[in-house]
């Protein structure tokens, strides 16, 4: 019998590559560390039954026409926006993702520190110091402002959405609004939260977190009406996708200083930071918003979790079970 191929588009860590090599698969993984170019991929995916893809793949027709015998595409992310579904379904191919709770943890964590940086004045307190400006102690150095007591807005209440609570009503005592599909009266009453209208917490939060997948639904869903909605000094902080949010729109919004300032780790042109680089407006340039490289569930924790998680998915359904966390 022929030993079922596990095709990997991108070295990931090893937890999942383990358990598919017990399994005795033909794993082959991309060698290059970088994302795999399109022909790499068409030609990687033409005799596997199974894909573990990473966010940066497109994973369209042409990719499942090319793998006939496909049975899987492992998505390695919580996110799945790269894939197109409607095509997996064509093609009876099912899909996975890889929402580890370890994902939640580390993602929320990230976001805690977002927080923390931004209303901390962190990272320009860092660049201050750097640049020898510091001459002493002063009543109004830097002035930032707590947590404490603060109102955190969260858009989308899927796991890493609900993690963000956990981690900020007990420590912090934060007060939880919240705006999701569906509200969940469990998640109320174990964190005083409250089910509000977007509008409504875009008005009331001192920081504004997004948990929503992108889909059509949710492109551009922060634009400048919503961010003129926002108090003049709250952060808005992006960890999902970057074209949630309307990106020009948000660098006048912090040019003008209509908001606090932003944390964002997703970009809408990724991985530009900025989508046209001969704009007057460059997020890069403004000190009130702290950048990171889409590194929000970059921890060991997390990222073993996702790659054992997404193994586990590709074992199932080459063993005929039902996968874990199908998509489709
Ligand atoms: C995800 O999982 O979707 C993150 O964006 C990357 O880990």
């Amino acid at each position: 019998m022929t030993r079922p191929k596990v095709f990997v588009t991108r070295e990931i860590p090893d937890a999942g590559i383990k358990l598919l090599k017990e399994k005795k698969y033909r794993v082959v993984v991309a060698k290059q560390d970088k994302p795999i170019s399109r022909r790499e991929l068409i030609r990687g995916v033409a005799d596997a039954d199974a894909l573990l893809s990473i966010l940066t793949d497109r994973i369209d027709e042409r990719v499942f026409s090319a793998g006939s015998r496909l049975k899987i595409v492992a998505n390695y992310a919580v996110g799945f926006d790269n894939i197109d579904l409607e095509a997996a379904n064509r093609h009876s191919c099912i899909v996975t993702n890889a929402p580890a709770p370890e994902v939640s943890e580390s993602v929320a964590e990230h976001v805690v520190a977002f927080m923390f940086a931004l209303s901390h004045r962190i990272v320009e307190s860092d660049r201050y110091t750097r640049a020898g400006k510091y001459h002493g102690w002063g009543p109004r150095l830097l002035l930032g402002s707590d947590l404490k007591g603060k109102t955190v807005g969260i858009i989308g209440l899927g796991s890493i959405g609900k993690m963000v609570a956990q981690q900020l009503s007990g420590g912090f005592s934060m007060n939880i609004v919240y705006q999701s599909r569906n509200q969940d009266l469990e998640f109320e009453q174990r964190y005083n939260a409250k089910y509000v209208s977007l509008s409504d917490l875009l008005q009331q939060s001192d920081y504004v977190s997004l948990h929503v997948p992108l889909t059509k639904e949710t492109h551009h869903l922060i634009g400048s009406r919503e961010l003129r909605l926002m108090k003049k000094d709250a952060f808005l902080i992006n960890t999902s996708r970057g074209p949630v949010v309307d990106e020009t729109a948000l660098v006048k919004a912090l040019t003008k200083k209509r908001i606090g300032g932003a944390g964002l780790d997703v970009y809408e042109c990724e991985p530009l930071i900025d989508c046209d680089l001969n704009d007057k407006y460059e997020l890069r340039l403004l000190d009130n918003v702290v950048l990171t490289p889409h590194t929000a569930s970059a921890t060991n924790e997390a990222r073993q979790a996702m790659s054992l998680l997404a193994a586990k998915n590709i074992v199932a359904v080459l063993e005929n079970k039902k996968p874990i966390t199908p998509i489709s």
